[in-house]
């Protein structure tokens, strides 16, 4: 039987507490945590660099879940397997030579993500998805936690299930932005593999309970 995977978004964590928040994510059923690195150009805000991720991964005892909202992220994949990311996700929309940056994040032991904006058809990854480990939609613009979750997720994600089965291929999707317990049952059903959730973990009274109730209602 599949298990939903549960990837807590730290970009909602209380930054002041950061190591109390990742050892919450630790000690609870989530699987991996989600690093959202943003840099003010791809997106329209800046989160945190590569010292705020060091000490994040200094405590963290599940995989790291990179996400990176930055131009050019062929620049840094080096910089990230050191810092000891398990999966480096780029966006489509930040990549001229995806299928090079693909092989490049590979070479350095990571998993290669790919994620789509809103606007980005999942039929651009015909050509990649047999080189992709996940695929990320992005359920709401990149660029800030918080937002309201966009309803053509459930399609694109759909879409892309039949591509990746019509290819063979082993892309695990994940779905980021405006995840709650309303909507993880019909992503997973849709055929998600892995919800991200900031804010509705982290600004929840009891987060560890909130991850244990999305991962059960994701099933
Ligand atoms: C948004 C980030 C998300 C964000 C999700 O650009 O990629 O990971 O933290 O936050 P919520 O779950 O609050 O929409
Ligand atoms: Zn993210």
């Amino acid at each position: 039987m599949r298990k939903t995977k549960i990837a807590p978004s730290l970009l909602a964590a209380d930054f002041g507490n950061l190591q109390r928040d990742v050892e919450l994510v630790n000690q609870s059923v989530a699987d991996w945590h989600h690093i959202d690195v943003m840099d003010g150009v791809f997106v329209p805000n800046i989160s945190y660099g590569m010292p705020v991720v060091k000490s994040i991964a200094k405590h963290a005892t599940k995989p790291l879940d990179v996400h990176l909202m930055i131009v050019d992220p062929n620049r840094y994949i080096k910089t990230f397997s050191s810092l000891g990311a398990s999966i480096l996700t780029v966006h489509y929309e930040a990549c001229t030579h995806l299928h090079r940056t693909l092989q490049e994040i590979k070479a350095e032991g990571m998993q290669a993500g790919v994620a789509l904006n809103p606007h980005t058809n999942i039929n651009v990854l015909e050509d990649t998805i047999n080189d992709i480990d996940l695929v990320l939609i992005m359920s709401v613009n990149p660029g800030f936690g918080g937002q309201s979750f966009i309803e053509r997720t459930y399609a694109k994600i759909r879409d892309l299930k039949t591509l990746i089965q019509e290819r063979k291929a082993n892309a695990l999707i994940e779905v980021d932005g405006g995840v709650s317990s309303e909507n993880a049952k019909a992503l997973a059903e849709a055929g998600a593999d892995i919800l991200v959730a900031g804010s509705f973990v982290f600004k929840s009274e009891d987060p560890s309970a909130t991850i244990r109730e999305l991962k059960e209602i994701a099933g």
